[in-house]
């Protein structure tokens, strides 16, 4: 069957999308606004997309009201904004803080999550996550009805009983969770990880 994209509205060539192109890392990205109140929202159309210079994309939409996601907005006014990484303990956490709350409401509290302070930017990070990375805005391009927001990374924080031996993170310990299409999603595990070594060019 081939599927031709012109015959599909917005909504099918999401749903479309989304089932076909997993698993989706989630940016878990706590800003701040300029008034100070703390915002956190899970984005999975995320990825790193350069190490030199090291930079990471999400891609942000808009309200019902069209206006900008209160995240894009935030970026915006502080420049700033950390992702946050969500394992299956934080799971229905990060669940709650997609919830489209008015722009005033600290979804960290809404969550019951506890925010810690960056060590570059002014946005908090979440404590109960295994890695937060610290990003600053790079550029922010707009595409159609949505935000490309390139972030360069300035710190990473992770948890030190992720790492292994050598002081590497070890992604089997870290059970990130991944999204697929609809409500569902996968966990990474030791079980689900094939090693595969690259074969001799002889
Ligand atoms: C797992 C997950 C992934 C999501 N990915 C995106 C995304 O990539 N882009 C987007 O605009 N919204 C995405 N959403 C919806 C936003 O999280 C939701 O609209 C949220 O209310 C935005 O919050 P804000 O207005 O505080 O920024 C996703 C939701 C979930 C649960």
């Amino acid at each position: 069957m081939e599927i031709d994209l012109k015959n599909l509205d917005a909504k099918q060539i999401y749903k479309l999308m989304t089932s076909i192109i997993v698993p989706r890392p989630i940016a878990w990205v706590s800003t701040i606004s300029k008034d100070g109140v703390y915002n956190l929202a899970p984005f999975s159309y995320f990825a790193g997309i350069s190490s030199d210079p090291p930079l990471l994309l999400i891609s942000v939409g808009r309200k019902d009201t069209k206006e900008k996601k209160d995240t894009w907005q935030n970026i915006e006014e502080t420049g700033e904004f950390v992702v946050n990484m969500v394992t299956k303990e934080i799971l229905e956490k990060m669940n709650i803080t997609a919830l489209p709350f008015d722009r005033e409401i600290d979804e960290f509290e809404k969550a019951g999550l506890t925010p810690v302070p960056s060590s570059v930017v002014r946005a908090p990070r979440v404590k109960e996550a295994p890695v937060n990375i610290e990003c600053k805005s790079f550029e922010i391009i707009q595409i159609g009805k949505m935000g490309i927001i390139l972030g360069e990374i300035l710190k990473v924080h992770v948890k030190e009983d992720i790492l292994n031996e050598k002081g590497y993170v070890d992604t089997t310990k870290l059970q990130i969770i991944g999204r697929l299409g609809g409500a569902n999603y996968c966990i990474i595990t030791e079980e689900n990880t094939i090693e595969l070594k690259r074969p001799d060019k002889r």
